[in-house]
Formats: C-alpha cells, structure tokens, sequence
C-alpha cells in the first residue's frame, strides 16, 4: 500500500529549499521549514512571499491564496521537528559531511515510516543512504531552479530504494505540477552529467581568452536558443555548486574530461559565488 505524504520538512531556507517549500505548501502540505539560523529561514520566507505577491498583482492567485500558503510554512531551526513529518526534502549545502551528518540525524528523529529525500545535484544517493537504518526509505528528489517554474524532477533510485518510496515521490511531485524523470544512481544523474560539462566548457572558454562571458553567452543564447547563456546560468546556479558538481563527476568516473576549470576554482576560493554574493562571471546590485 502506498503511504500517504501530508506534512514534509524542507532543510535548507536558500534559493532550492525555499524553492521547494513554496510549491510544496501552495498546493495545500503543510510544511516544516529548517535551517540553521532564523535569519536565513526569514530571508527564505520573504523571497516566497514577494514571489506569491507577484502572482497575486497578475491575478494568477488570490490573496487569500497568498495568506493560506504562508500560514502552512512553519518556520523552524529545530530539526526535531522532522518527527512530525511523512517526508523530509533535504536541501542544505551541497557537501557530503553536511547530508550525511543531516541523514544520520534524521533518521534517529523521524518516524519510521518517514521517506527521506535529498535535492542533491550530483551527489550518490546510496552513499547518502548508507549512513541510516532505512535505505529503502532515502531517494533523490531533484528539482530544478526556480523551483516555481522549472517543470521538471528527477527522482533518483539508490541501490536500496523501493518501489513504495518511489511511487510515494513520484505522487508527491505530480501532485506539485511537476513532470517526474526516473533516474538511476550514477555522478551528476542525467541533468547535470550533460548540463554541467557545458558550463565548465564556457568557463574554459573565458579562461582560455577565447572570448568575453558576454559573447559565450550570446552564442548559446541566440545561437542555440537557450533561455540563459552557460556563464549567466552558472551564476544563477551559484559557482560553489557548479565546483561541487564538476568535482562529483570528475570523482565518480576518474575521467579528465570532468577537470572543474581552475578559473571556477579561483572564483570560488574569492567568494564570487555568482549571484547569490553579487558577484561571479556577472556583477549583480
Ligand atoms: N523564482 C520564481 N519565479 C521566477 C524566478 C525565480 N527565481 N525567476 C523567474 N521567475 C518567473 C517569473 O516571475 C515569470 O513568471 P510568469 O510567467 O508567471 O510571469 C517567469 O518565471 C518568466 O520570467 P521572466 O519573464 O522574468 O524571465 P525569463 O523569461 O528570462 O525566464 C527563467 C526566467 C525561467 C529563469 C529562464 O531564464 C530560464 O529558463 N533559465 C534557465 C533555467 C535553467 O536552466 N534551470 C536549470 C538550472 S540547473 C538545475 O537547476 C539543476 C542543478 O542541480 C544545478
Ligand atoms: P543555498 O546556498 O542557496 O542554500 C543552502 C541553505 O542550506 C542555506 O540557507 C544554509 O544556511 C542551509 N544549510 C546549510 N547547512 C545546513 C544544515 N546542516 N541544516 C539546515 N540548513 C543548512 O544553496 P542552494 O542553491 O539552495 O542548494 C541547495 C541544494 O540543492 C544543494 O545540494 C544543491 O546542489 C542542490 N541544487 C541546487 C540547484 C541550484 O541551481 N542552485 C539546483 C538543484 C539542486
């Protein structure tokens, strides 16, 4: 029989979590929002809320719509919380240490019957799984950014992952409009394992002189109809995920193809982390 998913944790108040928590609660979950300080859970909080303002002036969604899907996001920077839940969406940082201390945690909190979810980009769901009692429960539930518009989750089967605990996801991301694409465990999936060597190939391309971020994004822009170009989106992304992710693949399959460009690793290291610090390949205000 397949469980029924009514409340959810989200972990991770950024740009992802705060993502998933808006979808998740507009279409009627409650939701338990964490993150490590209750500032970041209010900035996560205002950028929902200025979203759903949006809507409402364009007559997408009511007021009323706006005030029932704030009151069901409750804040909280207590992770015991996650005994209250039927999933919990993890979307910290993109780091091994961090989810596997976070896993290892929530499983000992959370009820038996609690699925837990990880929006990681690129990192082994059944590494992430190992570190609790319940691998059968630990799947990869990735969305795409903007959460709100992206159409698209990947639902990622580690090793151990049964088909209840993948029917139960794949509901819950139909349930929130989205499309569900069935992934099996392998570095970056199939979203980054294609997108991100792009993007590190565009970073090449600056490092190598080839040509300025605003001509390399115009060739893909207007050349190949992307709606961003590569060195726009990996700004968008934020540089430290896109590090992150290129050392994944390029960990995953020893191959050389996935060298992160050592100008992303000179970013990174400057704290130009793209948009989200004002400054990568772009400057933002
Ligand atoms: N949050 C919520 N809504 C947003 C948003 C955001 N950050 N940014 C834009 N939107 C909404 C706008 O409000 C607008 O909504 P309406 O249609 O209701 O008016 C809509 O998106 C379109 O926005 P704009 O007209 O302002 O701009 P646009 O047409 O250029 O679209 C975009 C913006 C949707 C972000 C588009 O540029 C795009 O699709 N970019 C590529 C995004 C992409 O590739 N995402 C995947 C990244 S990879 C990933 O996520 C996986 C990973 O693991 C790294
Ligand atoms: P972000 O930096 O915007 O947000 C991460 C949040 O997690 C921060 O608010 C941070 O304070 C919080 N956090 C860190 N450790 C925590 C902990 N132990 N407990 C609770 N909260 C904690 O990052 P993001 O872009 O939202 O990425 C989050 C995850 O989503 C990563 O795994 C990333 O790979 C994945 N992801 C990112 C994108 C993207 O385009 N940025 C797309 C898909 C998936």
């Amino acid at each position: 029989m397949m469980m029924e998913i009514k409340t959810i944790m989200v972990i991770g108040a950024g740009q992802m979590g705060g993502g998933i928590a808006q979808v998740c609660a507009a279409a009627g979950y409650t939701v338990y929002l964490n993150d490590l300080k209750q500032e970041y859970i209010d900035k996560g909080l205002a950028r929902i809320e200025n979203n759903l303002s949006k809507q409402v002036s364009k007559e997408r969604i009511t007021q009323d719509d706006l005030n029932g899907t704030m009151d069901r996001l409750k804040p909280t920077t207590d992770i015991h919380d996650a005994k209250h839940v039927d999933i919990v969406i993890e979307a910290a940082v993109e780091n091994m240490e961090v989810k596997g201390n976070l896993f290892s945690r929530l499983d000992e909190i959370a009820p038996e019957h609690t699925i837990l979810a990880t929006n990681t980009s690129s990192l082994p769901i059944t590494e992430i799984a190992a570190v609790t009692k319940r691998p059968e429960k630990v799947i990869g539930m990735h969305f795409m950014n903007p959460v709100p518009v992206m159409k698209l989750v990947e639902i990622i089967r580690g090793l151990a992952t049964t088909d209840e605990s993948y029917q139960a996801v794949e509901k819950l991301a139909v349930d929130l409009g989205k499309t569900a694409v069935e992934v099996n465990d392998f570095p970056g999936f199939v979203s980054n394992r294609i997108l991100m060597p792009m993007i590190n190939e565009a970073i090449y391309t600056v490092y190598e002189g080839v040509s300025s971020p605003e001509d390399i994004d115009s060739v893909m822009k207007l050349g190949m109809n992307h709606p961003m170009g590569p060195l726009t989106l990996a700004d968008f992304i934020g540089l430290d995920t896109c590090l992150y992710i290129m050392e994944t693949l390029q960990e995953g399959f020893g191959d050389d193809k996935y060298r992160p460009c050592p100008l992303l690793r000179k970013y990174v290291k400057a704290g130009w982390l793209g948009r989200k610090t004002g400054r990568g390949f772009y400057q933002y205000q």
